[in-house]
């Protein structure tokens, strides 16, 4: 090795050592202490740990909110809920009956009920509940707790009245059943629908499902330490289906929370003597504070309820990351076959299609389609267009911010799904459609002039614009 060699070689070695000592310097100034020190974390530092100080709560506080939404579209209206739990036997009795009301629409008080330590008998066709009925009493109760069999009854012979007095006998004995404090307990949902097709119906009678039971995963029973209900008990629980319709498109959303698969009374022989022990009696759909105020424009311009519900839907089928792609706006036409066609639809929009610019339009007659793909559909969907009708329900699973375009009859009034598309962050227009001769607006056809349609479409469609990954100027 010549001088030269020996001197690089002596440089790159100072230089290496040098870096080296920089990088340890550097790693213990950036470290702190503690990742250097294994000395054991002592509680009191482990406490301070826990009480970092938290975000400025005006970064987390919801926006003020008129009482009656908080109460009807909010959490408020579970925990109102939970907190008015009536038990309904008498602690000598070996069943329980527990109901919870809640009062969101004038004088009606709604209820549903969790029985505990309920047998079935089959050559009944019945189950029973070991209770003697007490005095349903409660202090300070802001109305007037209903007695047993008083409960409300609800369109199409629906709600836990009916229920009760349909598939339940209590017994009044006394007995020494462990029903009511069984801790690995099985839990039946009984449902009694108010039919099998209607979208808007059936989708409020299964988000009332889904909120019964989330007021039940909120409640301890009495002696109880866990709650009513738990993300665990879906796996012991079955959905009983106790009315005659036939499935219908939208029968598996019954069982959002039922793992066990859906029975009908008639599938209880009596060779399968079957003990339930918990049964769980749903809130009617009709019950829903999605129906009320529906003839009137509210101001209640958010939902965690029914945001909630729409997510659990959506992850039910696995289309949660499902939103709209593609750098079009896509417009999806609720083509309804039968009733209240649109009259010219298809010639208005071609017009549409040749003088809007960055769109893609779609008719759907949803009626024919398994409701996994219409969710699908409605997911890459940045307009939903229609004339009133149910098929408008599916606002419920638009992403957040789209727009909704709903064509109303002449002289029809109703404000439901501009109320829906308030509590969910969507733009909504409405047009009349021009008045005919006699006035039967379940069925005649709808006529709307073109330049009214084009209108407000243009509106809707460019209203969008500069939605998510959209980039277009007005012109
Ligand atoms: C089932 O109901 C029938 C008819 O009312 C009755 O005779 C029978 O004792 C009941 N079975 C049980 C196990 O309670
Ligand atoms: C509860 O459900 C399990 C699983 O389906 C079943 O094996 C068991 O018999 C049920 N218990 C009663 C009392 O029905
Ligand atoms: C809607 O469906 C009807 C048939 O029921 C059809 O004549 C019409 O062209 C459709 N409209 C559109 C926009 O596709």
């Amino acid at each position: 090795m010549d001088y030269r060699g020996a001197f690089l070689q002596r440089k790159v070695l100072r230089f290496v050592v040098s870096a080296v000592i920089v990088l340890l310097f550097l790693s213990f100034w950036l470290y702190p202490a503690s990742h250097l020190s294994p000395t054991p974390v002592t509680a009191a530092a482990q406490e301070n740990e826990a009480v970092l100080p938290t975000l400025p709560l005006d970064y987390v506080e919801s926006p003020r909110e008129a009482p009656w939404c908080a109460n009807s579209f909010g959490v408020a209206y579970l925990e109102n809920m939970r907190n008015l739990a009536t038990e309904y036997c008498a602690s000598s009795s070996s069943s329980a009956l527990t109901c919870f009301h809640s009062q969101t629409s004038g004088s009606r008080i709604d209820t549903f009920c969790l029985a505990q330590g309920a047998s079935f008998n089959s050559s009944r066709q019945r189950f029973t509940l070991g209770c003697e009925l007490q005095q349903s009493s409660m202090i300070n109760a802001p109305f007037d707790i209903p007695s047993y069999g008083q409960f409300e009854d609800y369109w199409y012979e629906t709600g836990p009245n009916i229920v009760l007095d349909k598939v339940i006998d209590l017994q009044s004995v006394s007995s020494t059943g462990t029903g009511r404090t069984s801790a690995n307990a099985n839990f039946t949902i009984l449902v009694n629908r108010e039919g099998p097709t209607n979208p808007w119906h059936t989708l409020m009678e299964v988000f009332s499902m889904t909120m019964s039971i989330d007021t039940l995963q909120m409640s301890r029973g009495v002696n109880h330490k866990r709650p009513l209900f738990t993300a665990a008990d879906m796996d012991n629980t079955q959905v009983l289906v106790i009315d005659k319709h036939e499935d219908g498109p939208f029968f598996d959303l019954w069982s959002l929370f039922a793992k066990k698969p859906a029975l009908r009374l008639r599938d209880l022989t009596p060779d399968s003597p079957i003990q339930f022990e918990n049964l769980i009696i749903p809130l009617a759909g009709g019950s829903n504070p999605l129906w009320q105020g529906d003839w009137e424009p509210h101001l209640c311009q958010r939902s965690p309820l029914l945001r909630t519900f729409s997510n659990r839907v959506l992850n039910f089928y696995g289309l949660e990351e499902h939103g709209p792609e593609g750098p079009d706006i896509v417009v999806t036409y609720i083509n309804r076959t039968g009733s209240r066609q649109l009259a010219d639809s298809e010639e208005y929009f071609r017009t549409i299609q040749a003088t809007i610019p960055h769109i893609t339009i779609q008719s759907m007659d949803f009626a024919t389609i398994p409701l996994k793909q219409q969710v699908e559909i409605i997911r890459k969907t940045d307009v939903l267009v229609g004339v009133h009708g149910a098929g408008l329900t599916h606002g419920i699973f638009l992403s957040q911010g789209s727009a909704m375009v709903e064509i109303l009859p002449a002289g029809l009034n109703h404000k439901g799904f501009r109320n829906l598309a308030s509590l969910l962050g969507h733009s909504y227009f409405s047009t009349h459609a021009s008045q005919t001769s006699n006035n039967d607006w379940h069925n005649e056809e709808v006529f709307l002039e073109k330049e009214r349609f084009i209108d407000i479409l243009n509106m809707a469609i460019k209203g969008l614009y500069n939605k998510g990954e959209k980039n277009y100027d007005v012109v």
